[in-house]
């Protein structure tokens, strides 16, 4: 849409546009062009939008191929990191971590500091950049690092710079400085980070472990009490996956409780036992973009609920799982074989049973999202070769989902508004 403006000699585009529906408008407050051009221009763009709606529609499940387009050409993704042949290792017993930035509005430094307590190894955090000099690692968010943003202006060899983040890039929007060759390590969901920091994991019991399983879990049946179908709890509702699409079909011939601002239900405190419920066999757990190892706590709270959940996952998106321990839409061909698969283990005990068969030899990790930080304690620790990322926006990007772009803001708002209406 900006490009379209800007060739007709457009000049800003106000901000207000973007965060409304694209059928409002009222509120384009675009004074230096005439109306006419804004009108054709809006018209053009509905024209292509409409084009493509009417040849995908009926295949709304696979709707999202169109835009998806693998952004690393390169066989070797690595190729923005530039790898030192030395380490700079210091050896010390006690590292520390200097938080640089906030997390969004919030502190972050007690979580982490709880969760690197919890490694064998030593790390100390503070927020103090008077520390700067002794501070052996930095952690940046990724999300704050806005253009009004102090650069450290002291670096040792063996200081370590993070990037951190824990959001998918179609909802990273730009905030400012490249931050060109700053971080030396990337901390995020992403297998392929330097520390993997994902949101949860599922481990592999140790033999006593499973001994203790096979007593605790052996011979369960976890269809008692569940006298629910399934449960959706959705409140960001123009994401990049389509959610509400693949909700709408998956409706016809399922029953879903669906809670949320994008549901009929409401939630009336969010911890609410109604939407938590263990009365539901399934959990829709859809994530609200394809990007590659992005699996959010959504999924690993459905465990706790001792429930199954329903993923949305596509590609390099498809994390490690033991089998049978998630059901993909996507392994489907269409809603309707989901939905008889669902009915079929819905009507055999011992079927939707087997979903529960991998704790005897795994346990899940990260009810918290900041467990993870024990690894970063032990990475510190750790002789590993210096390093440096060479773009960490381009990092970010080499990734099987769109990036963040006000014409893919647009786009999730102008799919959505034709889903109200029908489309
Ligand atoms: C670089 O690494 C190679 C292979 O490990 C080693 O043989 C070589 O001596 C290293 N060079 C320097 C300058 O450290
Ligand atoms: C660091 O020093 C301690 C004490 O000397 C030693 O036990 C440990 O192995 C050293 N760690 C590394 C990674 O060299
Ligand atoms: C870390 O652990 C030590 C000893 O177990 C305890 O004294 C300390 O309060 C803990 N710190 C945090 C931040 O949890
Ligand atoms: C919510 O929507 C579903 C599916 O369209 C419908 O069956 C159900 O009756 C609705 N519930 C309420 C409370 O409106
Ligand atoms: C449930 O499925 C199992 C495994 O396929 C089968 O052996 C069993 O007969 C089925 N039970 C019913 C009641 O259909
Ligand atoms: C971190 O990156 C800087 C800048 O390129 C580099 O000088 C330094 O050696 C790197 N340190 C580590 C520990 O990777």
């Amino acid at each position: 849409m900006i490009n379209v403006l800007q060739a007709l000699g457009g000049k800003r585009i106000d901000m207000t546009f973007i965060s409304d529906n694209c059928g409002a408008l009222s509120s384009f407050k675009l004074s230096p062009i005439p109306r006419r051009y804004c009108i054709t221009a809006f018209g053009v763009l509905c024209f292509f939008y409409i084009g493509t709606y009417v040849i995908l529609r009926g295949n709304s499940l696979t709707t999202m191929k169109l835009f998806n387009q693998n952004v690393c050409l390169t066989p070797n993704c690595d190729d923005n990191i530039i790898k030192f042949n030395q380490t700079h290792f210091v050896n010390k017993t006690t590292k520390k971590v200097l938080m640089w930035t906030k997390f969004f509005l919030g502190g972050w430094t007690d979580d982490i500091a709880m969760f690197m307590n919890k490694s064998k190894y030593s790390c100390v955090v503070t927020t103090d950049r008077n520390e700067l000099e002794s501070a052996d690692a930095l952690m940046f968010h990724y999300l704050d690092l806005y253009v009004w943003e102090t650069v450290p202006g002291y670096r040792r060899p063996d200081q370590v710079w993070i990037m951190y983040n824990a959001e998918a890039p179609p909802h990273l929007h730009y905030t400012g400085l490249p931050w060109l060759n700053a971080f030396n390590w990337t901390m995020t969901y992403r297998t392929d980070s330097t520390v993997h920091g994902p949101y949860g994991a599922f481990v592999p019991l140790t033999p006593e472990e499973k001994i203790k399983a096979s007593e605790m879990y052996r011979g369960i049946d976890y269809t008692i009490g569940k006298t629910k179908m399934v449960v959706a709890v959705i409140s960001d509702c123009p994401d990049d996956a389509q959610r509400y699409r693949h909700m709408r079909e998956l409706q016809k011939y399922v029953d879903i409780d669906f809670f949320g601002k994008c549901g009929n239900l409401t939630c009336p405190r969010t911890n609410n036992p109604v939407c938590n419920s263990m009365v539901y066999k399934f959990r829709i757990a859809f994530e609200n973009a394809n990007c590659k190892d992005y699996v959010t706590e959504k999924f690993w709270h459905s465990f706790s609920r001792n429930t199954v959940p329903i993923v949305n996952w596509k590609g390099d998106q498809v994390i490690s799982a033991p089998p049978k321990s998630y059901i993909n839409i996507h392994d489907f061909n269409s809603a309707q074989e989901l939905s008889d698969y669902l009915n079929l283990l819905n009507a055999n005990d011992t079927l939707y049973n087997e979903y529960f068969s991998w704790r005897l030899n795994y346990k899940v990790f990260g009810i918290n999202m900041w467990y993870h930080f024990e690894n970063l304690c032990a990475a510190l620790h750790t002789p590993r070769e210096a390093q440096t990322i060479i773009d960490p926006d381009k990092w970010i990007r080499t990734d099987s989902c769109n990036k963040w772009s006000i014409t893919g803001v647009l786009q999730r708002k102008w799919d959505r508004f034709l889903f109200d209406w029908g489309w």
